[in-house]
């Protein structure tokens, strides 16, 4: 099954209630940007957001960290509710301890890779990992141009999940779009993060739909 989770990032943050209620009724997950200005250099959204969101969402929540020592905001995470949490493989020195960790508060564990980082660079840690977030920009902003190359990586990364009989969900974030949407799908990928061309849009549900067929 293919989910699609609008990033919030693009929401539309003075009539957030509004979006919410976008993703409960025509969307799967909601994606949940958290940046800190040091990992990446953009600084988005905190706590106070995400319990917001948490007591209005009708669907999972999927949040992807972007900050340095991901490990210390676990507990935090699944007290709010959270059920998929994810962090940058560069951004801890115990990779594999911090997926434990998450999988042991009750949430979904994912490691992320930014495009510059070779798919197999996940590969120690595919048995511990829920999913996994190919980035298809540089993470940090929103509203960046696609970059190609995903598409092999992919094909490469779900060849090695199917060979060590893994299930494990590939997402995909950054410049998502109907435009791409059926080739990441046919590549392997089954979460699709999409934050301008849902939000940015005059028609978002229709866009979601397009995206899921
Ligand atoms: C980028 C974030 C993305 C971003 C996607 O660092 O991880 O989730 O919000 O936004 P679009 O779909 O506009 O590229
Ligand atoms: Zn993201």
């Amino acid at each position: 099954m293919i989910q699609i989770a609008p990033s919030m990032l693009a929401a539309d943050f003075l009539h957030l209630a509004k979006d919410v209620e976008l993703v409960n009724k025509y969307a799967d997950l909601f994606h949940l940007d958290i940046m800190d200005g040091t990992f990446v250099p953009n600084i988005s959204y905190g706590f106070p957001v995400v319990e917001a969101i948490a007591g209005a969402a009708a669907k999972p929540l999927d949040v992807h960290l972007m900050i340095v020592h991901p490990e210390k905001y676990i507990e935090r995470f699944a007290r709010i509710g959270v059920s998929m949490l994810s962090f940058h493989l560069n951004a801890t020195d115990k990779p594999a301890q911090t997926l434990l960790h998450i999988r042991e508060a009750g949430m979904k564990a994912g490691l992320v890779i930014n495009p510059d980082m070779p798919v197999e660079s996940l590969y120690p840690y595919l048995h511990l990992c829920d999913h996994v977030i190919l980035m298809s920009v540089y993470a940090g902003f929103g509203g960046q141009k696609f970059i190609e190359d995903t598409f092999g990586r992919i094909r490469i990364l779900k060849a090695e999940i199917d060979r060590l009989g893994l299930d494990v969900k590939i997402e995909i974030d950054g410049g998502v779009s109907p435009l791409n949407a059926a080739r990441l799908i046919d590549a392997g990928a089954e979460i699709l993060v999409a934050g301008s061309s849902v939000f940015k849009s005059d028609d978002p549900a229709s866009v979601i739909e397009a995206m899921r067929n």
